[in-house]
């Protein structure tokens, strides 16, 4: 009998501003998927063992769809869409997903740096333009705070593991344990230590199945940025000027009025 009887989904929280988190999110569920077996989980680089929904470069990387149309059920999708761009068939099957959502400014550090790295992306523009463009919804995947809204709003009625990136980092082996749950799955103590181990930041940078050096260098520019830069909650501090965390600040509260979600920006 198969465990799971669908799809699993593996949205990254706030887009492009999609939060992020999203590859350390997929290491984590194929190694609990895989009873921790680091060699199995070294099987291939992490964006085809858990290929990406919309992912799209044409003539340099086969598209997210095709690997997926050829990979049988049960398997792993990653998504960075927001929850209403979600195809319909994902709610219809029940799929179980995971979301995982970091603080705002965090993610706009971190996607700030991805869009500069990243040579499909647009040029991001200096620091203080791409803050105003990431709190007006202006980048990919839009406005982090309908993103991560809108997801916090639909596990009321739908399997979703809703996790925060500050609470990985904080306790990794918790939140871990937590996802292993969520898969009905049940391991040894042993198992979990050895899953926090190999998927922390310090490991999955030194693997290349999991820090994208095997994507060309003319998609992931790492010169300029590595895909792994630092994994930390709190480094926005190194990057918003007190004007800017004062303007983002007022802003983010109108936003955020009225959600129970609630964020850490540091640990
Ligand atoms: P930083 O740019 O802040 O370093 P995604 O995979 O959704 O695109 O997210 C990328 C972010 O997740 C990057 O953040 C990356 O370093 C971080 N990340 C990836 N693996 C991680 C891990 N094992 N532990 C902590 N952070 C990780």
């Amino acid at each position: 009998m198969q465990i799971y009887m669908q799809p699993f989904l593996l949205p990254t929280g706030a887009a492009p501003p999609e939060e992020k988190g999203t590859t350390w999110i997929s290491e984590i569920v194929d190694m609990i998927l895989n009873d921790g077996d680091p060699d199995k989980c070294k099987r291939d680089a992490i964006f085809n063992k858990v290929p990406m929904l919309e992912f799209a470069v044409p003539g340099k990387m086969s598209p997210g769809t095709e690997k997926l149309a050829k990979t049988s059920s049960p398997r792993l999708v990653k998504t960075h869409l927001p929850v209403q761009l979600l195809p319909m068939s994902f709610w219809e099957n029940g799929c179980k997903m995971i979301y995982v959502a970091r603080n705002a400014k965090d993610v706009a550090v971190s996607f700030y740096h991805f869009d500069l790295m990243n040579q499909m992306h647009p040029e991001p523009g200096t620091w203080e333009q791409y803050v105003e463009k990431y709190m007006a919804g202006r980048v990919a995947y839009g406005s982090w705070y309908d993103h991560v809204k809108g997801w916090w709003e639909k596990r009321k009625d739908h399997p979703i593991l809703y996790l925060l990136y500050e609470d990985m980092k904080e306790d990794p082996k918790r939140e871990i344990r937590k996802v292993m749950h969520f898969l009905g799955k049940d391991l040894k103590e042993e198992v979990l230590d050895r899953i926090v181990y190999h998927t922390s930041f310090e490991m999955m940078k030194e693997n290349p199945t999991t820090n994208y050096t095997m994507v060309p260098n003319d998609v992931m520019d790492q010169s300029i940025s590595p895909f792994m830069r630092k994994g930390i909650a709190g480094d926005w501090k190194n990057h918003f000027t007190v004007a800017q965390n004062e303007t983002f600040n007022e802003d983010y509260e109108r936003k955020m009025a009225g959600t129970t979600l609630q964020f850490r920006t540091e640990i």
